[in-house]
């Protein structure tokens, strides 16, 4: 409660300060190229909840193709996918770590991700989704909470890495990822940027089939080891989920206190409820059961009553009887002469009260016929 109370304030000093809108205007851009800009992320100062939901919409360079990248992110960082509920979700391209020697020890060539992805705090880099790769054939790397010198806002809270190693060309293997030549980690929650380090272990003979070190976060599906990686682009990236949250209170506001929606407060759907994040401090919103759209926006483009009884939901909310569509739900009941069987109409066919009465009658001159007839 006082730490809501505290943050309202901050929000109230902030808002007054950034004019934080509390719905995008009509205006506002909802595309960038072929993505969904759904508020509270949004395209130009007045068009998102503010810093680090900020988009920018620019064409590529070489195909002209408009590009939505983050804003604030002090480099360019392309989002491949904003999804507000009922996950909040971001997918990015983050750039691959590297280190590169002559065979003499020596390095010729390095970047180590620091990327400033976050300097709002809207991100964590997502745990369940990601996992740390580490490329190279006498390697050692790891990823840290941010800054070795311990300070600054996310200072090193979380190191975690692995070891590879390959004493010749041939022993790394393609799809094994299993300390030859590759090895990968799960990440740890909290982690909200990506500042790697390279161990310093001494380079000779491999630089000819491994002339780099390379570490990256990447989506645990979308890599698959290949041993041509061990001479990877330098500038490959890879792409990574990012979980956002409302950080800028610790948790959702006390139920009393949400239906009044406060000043700052981010669900601003009627049929919205609030989510404490399992990601880093703060909440997200989600619509409630029943309801489908945009928790952050109010009226017409938020949470909608889910027309269960539509054909095309018909998979999702199934009703074998008549359907009628209520607010948040569905009722489903048998059709007249039909009733109740099992576990009921939205589970399996309601059974006919005729052929009931018939068993009754003709099941003892002839129970075999009646079954091939009736039961089937
Ligand atoms: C953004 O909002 C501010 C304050 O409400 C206003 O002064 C400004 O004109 C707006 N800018 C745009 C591009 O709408
Ligand atoms: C893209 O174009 C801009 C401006 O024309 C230039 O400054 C930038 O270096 C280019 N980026 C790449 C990756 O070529
Ligand atoms: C972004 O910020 C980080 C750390 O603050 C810095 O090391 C890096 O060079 C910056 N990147 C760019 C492209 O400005
Ligand atoms: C290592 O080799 C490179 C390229 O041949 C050379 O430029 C560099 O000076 C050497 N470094 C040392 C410490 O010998
Ligand atoms: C790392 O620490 C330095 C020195 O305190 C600070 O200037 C810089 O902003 C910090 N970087 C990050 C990403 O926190
Ligand atoms: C490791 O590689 C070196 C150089 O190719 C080779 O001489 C040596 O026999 C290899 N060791 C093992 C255990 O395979
Ligand atoms: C990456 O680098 C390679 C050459 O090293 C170049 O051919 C390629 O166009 C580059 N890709 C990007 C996206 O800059
Ligand atoms: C959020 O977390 C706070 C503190 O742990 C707890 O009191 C509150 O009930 C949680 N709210 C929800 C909606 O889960």
């Amino acid at each position: 409660m006082a730490f809501w109370l505290l943050a309202d304030l901050l929000i109230l000093l902030a808002s007054a300060a950034e004019s934080v809108a509390g719905q995008p205007a009509a205006s506002c851009q909802a595309r960038c190229g072929d993505i969904d800009i759904p508020y509270p992320f949004g395209i130009g100062p007045n068009c998102s909840r503010g810093k680090g939901f900020e988009i920018a919409c620019n064409p590529q360079n070489d195909s002209g193709e408009m590009v939505p990248t983050l804003a604030a992110a002090n480099g360019t960082i392309h989002v491949q996918s904003l999804l507000v509920a009922p996950i909040p979700e971001v997918k990015v391209m983050l750039p691959v770590a590297y280190q590169c020697y002559y065979s003499n020890n020596s390095i010729t060539d390095s970047f180590y991700g620091e990327v400033d992805l976050n300097n709002k705090g809207v991100y964590r880099i997502s745990d369940s989704r990601n996992m740390f790769v580490v490329i190279g054939c006498n390697t050692l790397s790891y990823t840290q909470n941010g800054n070795s010198s311990g300070k600054g806002p996310y200072a090193g809270l979380y190191y975690t890495g692995c070891v590879s190693y390959c004493n010749d060309s041939s022993s790394a293997r393609d799809s094994m990822c299993a300390g030859v030549g590759c090895c990968h980690v799960d990440i740890s929650p909290g982690l909200s940027d990506n500042i790697v380090s390279f161990g310093p272990w001494p380079r000779g003979f491999q630089v000819d089939f491994s002339p780099c070190d390379y570490s990256f976060l990447v989506d645990k599906k979308e890599y698959e080891f290949r041993s041509a990686d061990l001479k990877m682009d330098l500038n490959r990236t890879m792409p990574v989920w990012l979980d956002w949250a409302i950080r800028d209170s610790v948790t959702c506001p006390p139920l009393g206190v949400q239906e009044k929606k406060p000043a700052g407060y981010a669900c601003m759907s009627d049929n919205s409820e609030c989510v404490n994040s399992t990601n880093g401090p703060g909440y997200y919103c989600k619509c409630k059961q029943g309801y489908d759209g945009n928790p952050y926006v109010d009226k017409d483009q938020g949470c909608k009553d889910i027309n269960e009884c539509d054909v095309s939901n018909k998979k999702k909310y199934p009703c074998y009887g008549v359907c009628n569509n209520i607010p948040g739900d569905y009722e489903c009941h048998c059709r007249v002469g039909y009733q109740w069987s099992g576990e009921g109409p939205k589970k399996q066919e309601c059974s006919s009260k005729f052929p009931l009465a018939a068993r009754l009658s003709l099941g003892t001159y002839a129970p075999q016929h009646f079954f091939k007839k009736y039961m089937k």
